[in-house]
C-alpha cells in the first residue's frame, strides 16, 4: 500500500508527509556544490523533529530564530547552532547564552550581550548581522528592519563600546529564492569583500563567515531554471582560492526551502462539494488552517498578476506553484476551485485547477509542502483539528 493510503488508514486526513530521501539527496547536492561548507538548516522552514533529526543525522546544523529553535535543535541532536533572531530578550539571551553561537541583530542586541557577559564576568564572542551596502542585484540597497546597517558598522568602535564582546563572526541574508548563478556567486564574492574589510575593521580574525540563505529552488519549471550547481561550485572554489592568505575561517551556509521544500506533501479529504454560479468547489478539510501558502498566494495574486515579490518571502514566493492531484479512480478531469473549510470567503487553496473528478471522501494531495508549509498556518480559527506529520526515510 502506498504510504499515503497507509496512513490515511490508519489516523484520517488532513496530514503531511516528509520524505527523508529527499532530504538527502538535497543535501548532497548543497554538500557537493560547496564543499567543506558547514550547512546549516533554517529551522523555521519545518521544525518536526524526525525532520531535525534527520538534518542532524547528514551532519547538518541549525539555523535558529528563536530560544525554542535552539532547545529544537539540542533535542534533534543537532552539532553547530547559530541562533540568529531578528530581536531577542534578555530573556531569550540569558535561556541560550551557554548552547550555542550568538549572532547580534542590533546596537540593542549587543547590548544586551554586552550586559550578560558583564554580569557573568566573561568575555563572549559574538556574530554580527550586517545590512550590506550591496544587494543581490545590483539594485539600489534598501532599508532593513534585519542586521547593522554597513555604515554603522565602520563608525563604531566595537572594543570600545562593548568591552566584554568580542566580534568573530559575520552574518548576512539578504535574499531567499534566488536563482541566478551569477548573482550568487557575485554575492558571496561581495560577503566576503566585507568580511575582510570587517576583520581589518575590528582588528581581529573571523571565526566564521555566515553566507545567509539564499540558494533558490524551482518551483514552476515552465518557468524556472534551476541554479547551475557546476557552475556555482567552481565560482565557489575559485573565491575560496582568490581570498585564501586572508580568510582562514569557517564558511557557513543556511538553507531551509532548499533542503526541505521536496520532501513534503500535504494531504487532505474532500468533505464537500457543491456548485455556485457555474462554478464548482471541492470543499476540503484544512486549507489555509492546514497548507497556508497556496492561500496566500490566492490572495495576494489580484495585487500582484505578474510575480508576487520577493519581499513578501516566506510567506508567499515568486513564480511558486503546486501539484494538485485528486486521489481518485475516476478517468475524467474537471475544472474546480478547492476551498478550505473556514469561514472565509479567501480560504481558497487553488482556482480553476483541473484535477481528476473527485468525490466526497477522496484525498487530495499539493506537493512542494516540506518548508514554510506547517510552520506558515494559522491554526486556531474555528477551532478544527490540527494536522498530523508523518516522516518516512525508504
Ligand atoms: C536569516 C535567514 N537565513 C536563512 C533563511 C532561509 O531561507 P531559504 O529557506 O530561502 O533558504 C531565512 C528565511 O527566512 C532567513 O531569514
Amino acid at each position: 500500500m502506498h504510504p499515503i493510503e497507509k496512513i490515511r488508514a490508519e489516523h484520517g486526513a488532513p496530514f503531511y508527509i516528509y520524505d527523508g530521501k529527499v532530504i538527502s539527496e538535497q543535501a548532497s547536492i548543497l554538500k557537493n556544490t560547496f564543499p567543506g561548507f558547514g550547512i546549516l538548516f533554517s529551522i523555521k522552514a519545518n521544525p518536526f523533529m524526525p525532520v531535525l533529526k534527520k538534518m542532524a543525522s547528514l551532519g547538518i546544523g541549525a539555523d535558529a530564530a528563536s530560544a525554542k529553535e535552539v532547545d529544537l535543535a539540542i533535542d534533534a541532536g543537532m552539532k553547530e547552532i547559530y541562533y540568529s533572531c531578528p530581536a531577542p530578550t534578555k530573556e531569550d539571551i540569558d535561556h541560550v547564552l551557554d548552547k550555542c553561537r550568538i549572532i547580534a541583530d542590533s546596537f540593542h542586541v549587543l547590548t544586551l550581550l554586552e550586559e550578560a557577559a558583564a554580569a557573568r564576568s566573561l568575555t563572549l564572542a559574538v556574530g554580527l548581522r550586517i545590512h550590506p551596502d550591496f544587494t543581490m542585484d545590483g539594485s539600489p540597497q534598501m532599508p532593513s528592519k534585519f542586521g547593522i546597517d554597513e555604515s554603522l558598522v565602520w563608525k563604531t568602535d566595537f572594543r570600545k563600546a562593548y568591552p566584554h564582546l568580542t566580534i568573530n563572526g559575520l552574518h548576512i541574508h539578504i535574499r531567499s529564492q534566488v536563482l541566478d548563478t551569477e548573482q550568487l556567486g557575485n554575492y558571496y564574492e561581495n560577503v566576503l569583500a566585507l568580511a575582510i574589510h570587517l576583520q581589518n575593521h575590528l582588528g581581529n580574525k573571523l571565526n566564521y563567515i555566515n553566507f545567509g540563505g539564499g540558494v533558490g529552488k524551482v518551483y514552476d519549471a515552465a518557468k524556472q531554471d534551476p541554479l547551475d550547481f557546476k557552475k556555482l561550485q567552481q565560482t565557489i572554489s575559485s573565491i575560496k582560492e582568490k581570498y585564501k592568505n586572508e580568510l582562514s575561517t569557517k564558511f557557513l551556509l543556511e538553507s531551509g526551502r532548499f533542503l526541505a521544500c521536496d520532501c513534503g506533501t500535504y494531504v487532505t479529504e474532500i468533505v464537500d462539494i457543491k456548485e455556485s454560479h457555474g462554478k464548482k468547489f471541492y470543499i476540503v478539510k484544512n486549507g489555509a488552517n492546514g497548507f497556508f501558502k497556496p492561500v496566500l498566494r490566492q490572495m495576494l495574486l489580484p495585487f500582484h498578476p505578474d510575480q508576487i515579490g520577493a519581499s513578501y518571502e516566506p510567506f508567499a514566493t515568486e513564480n511558486d506553484s503546486y501539484e494538485i492531484h485528486v486521489l481518485s479512480d475516476s478517468n475524467e478531469t474537471e475544472i474546480v476551485d478547492i476551498a478550505g473549510h473556514l469561514c472565509s470567503g479567501a480560504d481558497i487553496m487553488a482556482k480553476d485547477v483541473k484535477v481528476k473528478k473527485g468525490t466526497i471522501g477522496d484525498l487530495v494531495t499539493f506537493n512542494h509542502a516540506g518548508s514554510y508549509a506547517y510552520s506558515l498556518a494559522p491554526l486556531l480559527f474555528a477551532s478544527q483539528p490540527m494536522p498530523k506529520e508523518f516522516f518516512i526515510d525508504e
